[in-house]
């Protein structure tokens, strides 16, 4: 090592050592089932759009799917023995909507229900609260077959799983995300196609997928509720802050309706019980049947919003998405390994934005983190992943530059605890704390685990007050 990294380490440990946090905040690391179980079609596992989607040639940039991924079906002990490693108190993951209703609604298959019982309780032995999501983009591909989230009806099987997945779980489960990020998963599954389950149909194709995904949400929160009433529910939003381009106001248009689309379309429906006029008039001819009561159903009081932030979003006048016609603008800066500018300011300039317009009961970070090119482990066992490590230090301290402002933000997620399957990008673009050899499966803690691992145990240890890392 030079000294001049050594320095640099130093410097970061410092900076980190320095932290604090509100009391009982929590730090965890996220997953999602598709990108980390593998076991595609063991113990009666339905087949989801993300099995079907990787097998279209060209669609996945390394040409892999997740049909082994980590493995993680078989070795949640191994990844369970790394969050205890780290020192971290929670885990956000995902069920496979296939693992437990193969086709989607009807029958449902016990050895899935019998594999989360295991991760779960494993987890709890372990002391860690676990997080889990409804649903992290895996319809069943039975459901698909049936037009997917272009049908309606897709929402009421949705809240019936919900029904099956908090009977079986709820008693140990009290944290419940409905959905993970409604905007990427209609607008890249059936706007632009370039996640699953492919369709290019434009804004009509975003709009009319996202109306019944959030009506999904909203039938299943008091669904939750019934069966686990000490649950605590919420949903999980993709949101970046848009700054216009320029002073132009063609540029400050377009970035108002991008930000009609990708934040106000899903805060305002959830959290002010209608959609923003503006948008509305804009998408006039896009819309789908929406009743009387739709609105009402998918503003169901929830208990906190899960925020996932990669960015902020410079927009311009552009061509993209008609009548939405934006086109991002990359700023001078550093890019990570999937073109995110890297930009820590964006996570608190997100948390003023969410508490001022929507004053949310409390603020979960879901998800936050960066993508390198792949790693390797050297020879002195250690995955010196320094401008990781750097990213979490510099966005911990804004969440809790944040947080001491009086942002009722309480909880931080690492994305992701351990190298996975990157969707479109596949396994080309790590995003762990974790590093996984996907030919041995691996794993081993890289530098920015250890320092994300000792941030949150300094916070657990002494809340409110600075303690030393690795002291
Ligand atoms: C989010 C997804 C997550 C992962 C990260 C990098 O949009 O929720 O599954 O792909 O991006």
């Amino acid at each position: 090592m030079t000294s001049n990294t050594d320095n640099n380490r130093k410097v970061l440990e410092a900076r980190a050592k320095e932290l604090v946090f509100p009391p009982g905040f929590v730090f965890g690391a996220a997953t999602a089932a598709y990108q980390i179980e593998g076991a595609p079609d063991a113990d009666g596992k339905g087949e989801s759009i993300w099995d079907r989607f990787c097998k279209v040639p060209g669609v996945i940039a390394d040409a892999s799917s997740g049909d082994i991924a980590c493995d993680h079906y078989h070795r949640w002990r191994d990844d369970i023995a790394v969050l205890n490693a780290m020192g971290l108190s929670a885990y956000r993951f995902s069920f496979a909507w296939t693992r437990l209703i193969p086709d989607g609604k009807g029958a449902i298959n016990d050895n899935g229900i019998a594999f989360y019982d295991r991760l779960i309780d494993d987890l709890l032995s372990a002391g860690i609260e676990p997080y889990a999501t409804l649903y992290h983009w895996d319809l069943p591909q039975a459901l698909q077959d049936r037009g997917g989230w272009y049908n309606r009806e897709t929402a009421e099987h949705f809240a019936a799983y919900a029904a099956v997945a908090t009977r079986a779980f709820g008693d140990r489960v009290k944290k419940w995300t409905t959905l993970n990020e409604p905007w990427t998963f209609c607008w890249s599954g059936y706007a632009s196609g370039e996640d699953a389950p492919g369709f290019k149909d434009g804004t009509k194709g975003g709009v009319i997928a996202s109306h019944h995904a959030l009506l999904a949400h909203g039938l299943a929160v008091p669904v939750i509720r019934q069966t686990v009433p000490d649950a605590a529910v919420g949903i999980v939003f993709d949101l970046n802050v848009t700054e216009p381009a320029s002073e132009d106001p063609r540029d400050i248009a377009a970035a108002r309706r991008f930000d009609g689309a990708q934040n106000r379309w899903f805060l305002d429906a959830v959290f002010k019980g209608s959609y923003p006029q503006d948008m509305l008039e804009l998408y006039a001819d896009l819309l789908p049947p929406i009743h009387a009561d739709d609105n009402a159903t998918i503003a169901a009081p929830i208990d906190y919003l899960g925020v996932n932030i990669y960015r902020r979003s410079v927009m311009a006048e552009g061509e993209e998405l008609a009548p939405l016609n934006f086109q991002r603008v990359s700023p001078e800066g550093t890019y990570s390994a999937v073109n995110y500018e890297i930009w820590p300011r964006c996570i608190y300039d997100i948390l003023h934005y969410v508490n001022d317009n929507y004053a949310p009961k409390e603020i979960v970070i879901s998800e936050n983190g960066v993508a390198t090119a792949p790693e390797t482990v050297s020879e002195d066992g250690h995955v010196w992943d320094d401008q990781r490590a750097t990213y979490y230090v510099d966005h911990l301290e804004q969440v809790a530059k944040a947080a001491s402002e009086g942002v009722p933000v309480n909880g931080y997620f690492a994305w992701t605890l351990t190298d996975n399957f990157e969707w479109a990008y596949g396994y080309s673009t790590p995003f762990g704390i974790t590093h996984v050899d996907f030919h041995t499966q691996v794993r081993t803690i890289k530098y920015s685990g250890e320092i994300y691992g000792q941030i949150a145990q300094q916070a657990r240890s002494i809340p409110m007050m600075k303690t030393g890392l690795g002291r």
